[in-house]
């Protein structure tokens, strides 16, 4: 059960405010809030005007729309007669142009190194494209990809992307079962991975989870192996097809399908509140819009900026902002396959001075990671190419944000602090370098076009400086248009709190001067490590382990994780408590799912706080991990001795 808006409280007190710097300002796209204003007003006054001419610069159209969007809520479509293709808009329009200007810098985390100009990045893209064509992929299938960080990730997406092809990457760490349930639950025809990918000096083994997923995986035709690690061989059989033999004398000519706005582009899964993983499923053009043009303003790009995001394409972020959003600007990417501190803990410093980055997006828990690790690593290195600072994925405190800025970025670069989410597609709350003076910990103010409202369940605005619920209130092109083959998940999810208008599971307030702070998750769902988990997807793992009855899993602050999961567990009769059963646990988890979503602290208790209907009160057991007393009403609890009991139990 979510908490209700009176219980969020905020605790922030921020006073400080950064401007913009001067040169920073005069240089960029949107130089100040006036600007800022004029283009909010003007989204707002006429959307679809305004959506409509953003559609008519940013995108290449084979055909033009003529009916900006079609909105019945909650069910919009967007630029709906047009057609165009994203591989196009990332490569193809360029062409004539940056052929030979890098798209993809690529560092492998043994440090092997490559450069990929616009134009190989093309050839290569369509002899994959052709290649899923020979293995029978056509318009409307789904692909899945399983690959570490390696430029294979982009061209891969980008094949799909060209023959009309629907691709649901899934992140490298997860599990063989993790990857089995999404192969299965996309009905995936074809699966592109690799042998394996480097991660902190070691093999990821993603073979060995493909094939052991591969037991119940009916949909898959075809895996395509690509060699990277070279530490197992493929195995043989008609299902599994080299990659290098797949596009070894492939025509590197493939005819773009020209696509309706709203085709399919990719189902990207994403924890909800409950069990099962959602699949967010994006459009075409209304996502290639969003991406484009957020990558443009937020980051304030320039022809010659370097520009590294360090996400990886498992994530959203990867999706939009390592790959479509900079190479649809035709910027240089940067793109590093492993763990930032290895084999020391100046890698990314070492990164970004080798290609002289000008703009880095990273997470805050990476940069409360580097802050453990001290200011010496970065010193050692030379920082001064960069001139602007982002990061994403949960809230990020002042404490780190001043780090980062003044560290990290010498104190020049402004910060931004985008707040978005996998449903979203591209960033929505977020300062425009040029424009907005930020404040440490802040998003600032939502983009044109975007209108996100802070209300209670009833739908009523909570005057400034109160916790609410965010909710976007108005329809944008890079919203997702569906839950894979579950639409009235969909409309449950997202537009049940209030009908019409989205919700998004988090709680924000606005200030005095109406900047927005994200006040993270108000629905079973936690952030660890700038990564969502539904606490349900790791409880019902414990649950299906045979030894266990119950579980709750909830999450406890953490200076490092931003959250710290906890799971409280209940044994089956006769099972004795053990150092060794947590441990067995904990692997368990990290086998289901990943690891991830291994709990940090395992707790064994004799029973959990349920209320007279028999459910559970996470509430109080968040108090308890956290170890305070429990607090708020207790009325509804059907046995006060549990929670006593649970309290005293922290061996
Ligand atoms: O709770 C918010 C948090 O991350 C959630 C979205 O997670 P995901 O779909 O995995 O996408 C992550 C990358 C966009 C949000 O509901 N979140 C993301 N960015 C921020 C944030 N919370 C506070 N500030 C942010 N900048």
């Amino acid at each position: 059960m979510a908490d209700t808006p009176q219980e969020i409280h905020s605790v922030l007190t921020e006073a400080r405010v950064f401007p913009p710097p001067e040169a920073f300002a005069r240089r960029a796209h949107i130089r100040g809030m006036q600007d800022y204003q004029r283009l909010w007003d003007e989204a707002a006054k006429a959307p679809e005007k305004y959506w409509g001419d953003r559609a008519r610069e940013e995108l290449y159209w084979k055909e033009p729309f003529q009916t900006v969007l079609d909105w019945k809520p909650p069910h919009a479509r967007w630029f709906v007669e047009g057609r165009t293709n994203l591989a196009y808009n990332c490569l193809d329009r360029h062409l004539p142009a940056l052929k030979d200007k890098p798209a993809i810098l690529f560092e492998g985390e043994p440090g092997d190194r490559r450069r990929i100009t616009y134009g190989e990045l093309s050839a290569e893209v369509n002899r994959m494209a052709n290649g899923l064509k020979s293995l029978g992929v056509r318009k409307g299938d789904r692909v899945g990809i399983y690959l570490p960080m390696v430029p294979e990730a982009a061209v891969a997406m980008l094949a799909c992307a060209r023959i009309g092809a629907v691709h649901s990457v899934v992140f490298g760490g997860f599990s063989a079962e993790a990857l089995q349930e999404r192969m299965n639950d996309a009905g995936a025809r074809v699966l592109l991975t690799a042998d394996g990918g480097w991660r902190k000096g070691a093999v990821v083994p993603l073979l060995k989870n493909v094939t052991a997923a591969l037991a119940n995986t009916p949909s898959l035709e075809k895996v395509v192996v690509l060699k990277r690690t070279a530490d197992v061989a493929i195995p043989s059989g008609s299902k599994w097809v080299a990659w290098d033999a797949l596009v070894q004398g492939q025509s590197d000519v493939c005819e773009p399908e020209w696509v309706e706005s709203e085709h399919p582009l990719f189902i990207l899964y994403t924890s909800g509140s409950t069990g099962k993983p959602k699949g967010v499923l994006h459009t075409t053009a209304g996502y290639a819009l969003g991406a484009s043009l957020t990558t443009r303003w937020v980051f304030d790009l320039r022809e010659d900026d370097v520009y590294w995001c360090t996400a990886d394409v498992g994530w959203v972020t990867g999706h939009s902002y390592v790959v479509y959003g900079p190479l649809m600007n035709g910027v240089s990417t940067v793109m590093y396959e492993g763990a930032p501190t290895h084999p020391g803990p100046d890698r990314f410093w070492e990164l970004i001075a080798r290609y002289k980055a000008t703009i880095l997006y990273t997470a805050p828990t990476a940069i409360r990671a580097f802050m453990r690790l001290g200011e010496e690593h970065p010193r050692k290195h030379d920082l001064s190419s960069l001139r602007l600072l982002g990061s994403v994925g949960e809230p990020i405190n002042p404490e780190a944000w001043m780090w980062y800025r003044d560290v990290i970025g010498g104190g020049r670069c402004p910060v931004v602090d985008t707040w978005w989410q996998t449903e979203t597609g591209s960033i929505m709350i977020s300062p425009l370098p040029g424009a907005t003076p930020t404040k440490p910990g802040s998003a600032t103010f939502p983009l044109p076009g975007i209108h996100a409202e802070i209300l209670d369940r009833a739908g009523k605005p909570v005057p400034r400086g109160q916790g609410g619920l965010l909710f976007i209130t108005k329809p944008w092109p890079s919203m997702l248009r569906s839950v894979y083959g579950d639409p009235e998940r969909y409309v449950r999810t997202y537009f049940s709190e209030l009908p019409g208008r989205y919700f998004t599971g988090d709680g924000a307030r606005t200030d005095q001067d109406g900047y927005f702070w994200l006040m993270g998750r108000v629905d079973d769902v936690v952030n660890v490590a700038g990564h969502r988990l539904g606490t349900a997807e790791v409880e019902s793992a414990l649950v299906a382990h045979a030894k266990v009855s119950e579980s709750a899993v909830v999450g406890r602050p953490d200076d490092l994780k931003g959250t710290a999961l906890v799971a409280f567990v209940t044994l089956k009769a006769g099972i004795r408590p053990s150092p060794e059963l947590k441990k067995e646990l904990a692997a368990h988890v990290s086998k289901e799912i990943g690891a991830i979503a291994r709990p940090d602290e395992i707790r064994f208790a004799e029973g959990l706080p349920k209320t007279r209907s028999g459910k559970i009160m996470r509430r109080l057991l968040r108090d308890v991990a956290a170890g305070k007393q429990a607090t708020g009403d207790t009325t509804t609890l059907e046995d006060l001795n549990v929670l006593a009991a649970l309290s005293q139990n922290d061996e």
